[in-house]
Order: C-alpha cells, then sequence, then structure tokens
C-alpha cells in the first residue's frame, strides 16, 4: 500500500495532535516531517516518533521531494501564503480553520487551488467530520426534520484555558473569525443557505484585554438566511464547566440537538454534590474523533482521486461573513452580507 507522505506544521495545541494522528491513526498517512518554530518540540516528536525530517523553515521544508501533502496547523493568518507555496511546489494540503483571517488573503488561496485542479485542497472544519454532526446533516437531508428554520449554536472554551487564548489573541483574528467562524460554517451547511442579514453583538465580561484588539470575550450574532432561516450563535472564552459546543437545528417536522448537555462519556455521577456528568474540557476531547476522519478522508481524496464536499470558495465565505459579522459587532450595526 503506497502510504501518502505528510508535512505536518505548527505542533501546537492542536498541531501535535494532528501529526500523532498522521503517525498512528491513519494507516494510509505517514509522517514524514514535522515543520514548527521551538526546536525542542521537533527533536521531541522526531525522536520519538522516528520522523526523519525536522524543520524551522517552511520553504525549506516545501522542496523536500518526498513529501505528498502538507497539514497546516500554523497561525491563521499565515495559512493562505503557505497554501500558495505548497501547492506551487505540487503538494496536496490539508488546512485548519480559518481559510485566512482577510478575504484579501483568501482570495490568494482560491487562486493558487484554481491553478492545481490535480491537486487536493481540504479545510479542516472538523464538524463537518464529527459522527454525530454527520449523522444529523444525513438526517436533515433525508428530510427527517422537515424543511430546516432555525440554527443555534454555541462554542464555548472553558475559563480554564484562558491564559493560551489570551496569549494567542493577536493572531486569532478575533473572536468571530477564529471561533464563530465553526458555528458560521456548520449553519450554512446544516441550513444550506448563505446568511444575508446579520446583527452581532458582545463585550468584554470578564477579561478587558480583549478589547485591545477590539473584540469581545463573549459575543453572539443574530442571523437571517437567504432561505428565511435563522441563525444565532453565540461564542465565548469563560464557560465554567468545560468545552461547550451545543447545536439545535429545528425543522418543521422536528429538532435536532447535538452536544445540549456537553459531557465527557457516558458516566453519570451521583455524590456528596449530587447526580451529575463530566463535562469534555477541551477540543481534543470533544473532537478526538473527528480530528482522524477529517484526515481519514483528505487521504482518501488523494488515493481515490476526488475532491472532498468542502471547498475553498467554503472558507472564503466563512472568513467574510466572520469579517462581516466583527464589523457589525463593532459598530454595532444590522449588516448586509453580500
Ligand atoms: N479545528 C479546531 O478545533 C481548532 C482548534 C484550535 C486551533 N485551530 C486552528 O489551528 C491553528 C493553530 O492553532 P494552535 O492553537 O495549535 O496554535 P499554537 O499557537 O498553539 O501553535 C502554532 C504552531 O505554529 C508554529 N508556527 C508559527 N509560525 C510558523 C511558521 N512561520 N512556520 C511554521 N510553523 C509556524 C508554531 O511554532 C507552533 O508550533 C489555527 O489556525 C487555529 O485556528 C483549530
Amino acid at each position: 500500500m503506497k502510504k501518502i507522505k505528510m508535512g505536518m506544521v505548527g505542533l501546537g495545541r492542536l498541531g501535535i495532535q494532528h501529526a500523532e494522528n498522521i503517525a498512528f491513526r491513519v494507516p494510509q498517512a505517514e509522517l514524514t516531517a514535522v515543520c514548527a518554530l521551538e526546536e525542542d518540540k521537533i527533536n521531541e516528536v522526531q525522536e520519538n516518533w522516528g520522523v526523519p525530517y525536522g524543520y524551522t523553515e517552511y520553504d525549506e521544508m516545501i522542496q523536500n521531494e518526498e513529501l505528498d501533502a502538507v497539514f497546516l496547523c500554523s497561525p491563521s493568518s499565515l495559512h493562505c501564503d503557505q497554501i500558495e507555496k505548497a501547492l506551487d511546489a505540487g503538494l496536496h494540503v490539508l488546512s485548519e480553520k480559518p481559510l485566512g483571517t482577510t478575504v484579501e488573503e483568501c482570495k490568494v488561496a482560491e487562486k493558487a487551488v484554481e491553478k492545481h485542479p490535480d491537486l487536493v485542497f481540504m479545510l479542516a472544519f472538523m464538524r463537518r467530520y464529527d459522527p454525530s454532526y454527520v449523522y444529523a446533516k444525513k438526517m436533515i437531508d433525508e428530510g427527517k426534520v422537515g424543511k430546516p428554520f432555525l440554527y443555534r449554536g454555541y462554542s464555548q472554551d472553558p475559563e480554564s484555558a484562558i491564559d493560551g487564548t489570551l496569549e494567542y489573541l493577536a493572531h486569532s483574528g478575533g473572536e468571530f473569525i477564529d471561533m464563530a467562524v465553526h458555528d458560521i460554517d456548520a449553519a450554512r451547511w446544516l441550513l444550506d443557505s448563505e446568511p444575508k442579514q446579520a446583527w452581532a453583538i458582545g463585550g468584554c465580561y470578564a477579561y478587558p484585554q480583549f478589547a485591545e484588539y477590539d473584540d469581545g470575550d463573549n459575543v453572539s450574532a443574530l442571523m437571517k438566511f437567504e432561505n428565511d432561516a435563522m441563525g444565532f450563535l453565540f461564542a465565548g472564552r469563560t464557560a465554567p464547566h468545560g468545552y461547550n459546543v451545543e447545536t439545535e437545528i429545528i425543522g418543521t417536522e422536528g429538532i435536532l440537538r447535538i452536544g445540549s448537555v456537553p459531557q465527557k462519556n457516558l458516566v453519570e455521577i451521583l455524590d456528596q454534590d449530587g447526580v451529575r456528568k463530566e463535562c469534555s474540557q477541551d477540543f481534543l476531547e470533544r473532537f478526538d474523533q473527528a480530528y482522524v476522519d477529517e484526515l481519514q478522508e483528505f487521504v482518501d481524496c488523494i488515493i481515490e482521486d476526488r475532491k472532498p464536499d468542502i471547498t475553498v470558495y467554503d472558507g472564503t465565505k466563512n472568513t467574510k461573513i466572520a469579517y462581516d459579522l466583527t464589523g457589525s459587532f463593532q459598530e454595532n450595526k444590522l449588516i448586509d452580507i453580500e
């Protein structure tokens, strides 16, 4: 079996997990190279997992002729430039969300993808590969909830992770582009429509540091879609109980809820504190299987010479909507999304 030789870019909070998934959890993939700014992490991964190549310079890594593909998990503002360079070097690309932090960056990626129709380009909006979301999407497509007319999504990081979030603020692109973009993508995907009007609000309820970036620690938006469906999203960084990703779709004949009580597993604890369930503590725990399944889909697309459902244009739309919502939040006004 020919293995797809991959280079992992970024070994931070999420990149190290993707590297492990390439190395051990998708049999048709091989972790051939890693690239990051931290030499100690590169050395550790190379030594522990027997990875032949390590780089601190991305431009050097993509010249490695053994590579078939790269997985980008670098800071969001670098994605589009790295996508263009990798495709020009003849490499298939799987990139973390968001595609870019501005629409201009996204257009660069669009052009590069169009220039290389023979290469696979995929965006890692992992909810599209999470087994529960996949199941819900199938039910919607089969008409099991009738006509879906409302999307409600909550995406909250635990407050226990706030130090990392604050460190990451400068290159996150802001709350809408970094966090709410998951709900923007999921709403477009599950409602099968594009938002046309929105009003975003929010604030710095616990951490004034977000205001330095004209951002909020908790934000929300109400959207009206082209098919008249309603969308409500809430993104926050101060959940007291853990990592809370909750989605609801209301249709004319049924309601679907995913993770409405976020839970670590099926264990119920009955003790001196009452009756309770534990909550996943971060995205790694909640979306563990989705990260493997999205990687499997990317590798299968290369092997089977086909393209994934999610396109570079979805990436641009998600960034554009998130960017427009940021403007609505900052200017406190109802906006039209073109
Ligand atoms: N899908 C999800 O659930 C999810 C969750 C978290 C993060 N993300 C996305 O993943 C990306 C990375 O986030 P993170 O939290 O892991 O970030 P991080 O800051 O923890 O790690 C960034 C990594 O990129 C490396 N890097 C920085 N500049 C580089 C360069 N020029 N060349 C090569 N490597 C470079 C750093 O050395 C580091 O290893 C972001 O785009 C973020 O939006 C997605």
